[in-house]
């Protein structure tokens, strides 16, 4: 094996999340909840990808998400991959797939959606995972992958 550097140190055991476009860094961490874990946590951004341009990686030590907790942001990292570490060993590899139905996270884009007006939590019909298109379950609106915002 040719000599390789590790960026941002090996961890012994968590969950690292590779292959994060970096410009959606900040929306995982915000869609995992990270900001309010109290485990150490190292990340880098701006690392050179040959599939993503710039990728960025988050390393979480002693944490270990459910899938239906993790696929939540495949919406913002469709090419996430997860590398699950036991005593500094890869002992698995996981792919994020969009769920079929998302509470939370996105705003509707329709203006005049009652989720914009009133303290409801957003809830969305997946139509399509690929480029994504959510069907509000309150206005029925499409809000696709471009208009997509992400709430917090
Ligand atoms: N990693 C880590 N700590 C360890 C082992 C691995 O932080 N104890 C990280 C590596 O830095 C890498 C990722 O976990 O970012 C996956 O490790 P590995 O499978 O060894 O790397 P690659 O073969 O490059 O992975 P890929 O499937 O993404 O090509
Ligand atoms: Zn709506």
């Amino acid at each position: 094996m040719k000599d390789k550097i590790l960026v941002v140190s090996a961890i012994k055991d968590g969950t690292v999340i590779d292959h994060i476009s970096a410009k959606s860094l900040f929306k995982v961490i915000s869609i995992l909840g990270l900001d309010k874990i109290d485990k150490t946590i190292t990340f880098g951004t701006n690392l050179e990808s040959k599939k993503l341009g710039r990728k960025a990686i988050i390393k979480l030590s002693d944490i270990f998400f459910k899938d239906k907790d993790i696929n939540k942001i495949a919406l913002v990292a469709p090419d996430a991959k997860l590398n699950i570490i036991k005593n500094y060993e890869v002992v698995e590899k996981k792919v994020v797939e969009v769920p079929d139905e998302i509470t939370g996270i996105v705003k509707c884009m329709n203006p005049k959606c009652i989720t914009n007006s009133e303290k409801i939590v957003t809830k969305f019909d997946v139509l399509s995972k690929k480029d994504v298109k959510l069907k509000c379950r309150y206005c029925e609106k499409i809000t696709d992958q471009e208009h997509m915002e992400i709430l917090r």
